[in-house]
């Protein structure tokens, strides 16, 4: 039997290159060895939101970006994290046996209670436990995550093995499987490419976009003007050429140290290998948003396959818990 792979992402709209090669191109080829359950987490999302007027369309514009980049409802299960409320109810008992020390050192809450301090909310400090219920409430085994999710992980996993001990052998110790890529920087060249820093490229952009956004990119500072030679290796457009260009990498690199070609010559030739590369993606994109009612039924059915799971796990659970009613 394939082992079972589970992750969860937040609802952020429509999605970046960094999304995609940090974590989308990831999911897509596990399809192929494992039996994947890939999920938009709402309710986390819940947590730090300002405002839900724009959830249903992130939800949306994320899940066309998931299709269109080849993750296939026919191979895993997708689905938004509230349509199968039996996690709510898993939270809820796996808070009982979570304690409340623990949650505290989360760094992530740390971070986060700092930079949201008018809103430290319950939540907030459950949030490794509903995460812990999103993947055990599936029984996976693998959850391919980023690397600052490893805390969170960690957790899920003490909280797995301390059921199991408290109660009877339940849920396997979910591993975290780190997507092997490095990380993306943004057009900034300073922080992860990110939707809160203003420094992406998304998927979906028209190529006269993509062209616009790669020219507003920092390049190396040191090179001043089109004379002078240029860094490629701490140059963060150089960087994002070997995800697009991998073929002229070396050339490139050649040109820029000899001021050959210039920063906006190097961006030029970016914007054309991310173009080409993410034509067929932005013609399938097109294809998929004209059908109005895929979305809903590819998460509809997506909930109802993920819930029969769901609803096993959650009766054996209450049943180890000594919540069943039975004749006595
Ligand atoms: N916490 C994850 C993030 O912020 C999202 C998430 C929620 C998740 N539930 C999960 C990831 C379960 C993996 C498995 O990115």
């Amino acid at each position: 039997m394939k082992q079972r792979v589970f992750s969860g992402a937040r609802p952020t709209g429509k999605q970046h290159i960094g999304n995609y090669l940090g974590a989308i191109q990831n999911y897509v080829a596990l399809q192929e060895e494992y039996d994947c359950i890939y999920c938009i987490v709402d309710v986390h999302a819940l947590t730090s939101l300002e405002s839900t007027d724009r959830l249903q369309e992130d939800i949306n514009e994320m899940m066309l970006d998931w299709l269109a980049a080849g993750l296939d409802p026919q191979k895993s299960i997708l689905f938004v994290q509230s349509h199968v409320p039996e996690v709510m109810e898993l939270h809820t008992l796996l808070s009982m046996v979570t304690p409340l020390g623990w949650l505290l050192r989360v760094p992530t809450f740390k971070e986060k209670a700092r930079m949201q301090p008018q809103n430290v909310n319950y939540g907030l400090v459950g949030y490794p436990v509903l995460m812990t219920a999103d993947i055990v409430l599936y029984k996976a085994e693998v959850v391919p995550v980023g690397e600052d999710q490893l805390p969170h992980l960690e957790l899920a996993r003490e909280i797995a093995r301390r059921f199991n001990s408290m109660f009877a052998p339940t849920f396997p110790e979910p591993q975290a499987k780190l997507t092997s890529f490095p990380l993306v920087l943004g057009l900034d060249g300073v922080q992860k490419m990110g939707k809160s820093y203003n420094n992406y490229i998304e998927l979906a952009a028209t190529s006269e976009e993509t062209l616009e956004r790669v020219m507003t990119a920092v390049t190396d500072p040191a090179r001043q003007y089109r004379s002078d030679p240029g860094h490629p290796e701490i140059c963060n457009v150089f960087s994002l050429q070997h995800f697009f260009n991998i073929n002229r990498v070396e050339e490139i690199a050649a040109e820029c140290r000899s001021a050959g070609i210039g920063c906006v010559d190097c961006k030029k030739l970016l914007a054309r290998g991310i173009n080409s590369a993410l034509e067929p993606f932005r013609e399938r994109r097109i294809a998929l948003e004209a059908k109005h009612q895929l979305v809903v039924e590819v998460l509809s059915d997506g909930a109802r396959r993920a819930q029969v799971i769901a609803k096993e796990t959650l009766a054996e659970v209450k049943e180890r818990m000594g919540l069943l009613q039975r004749a006595v």
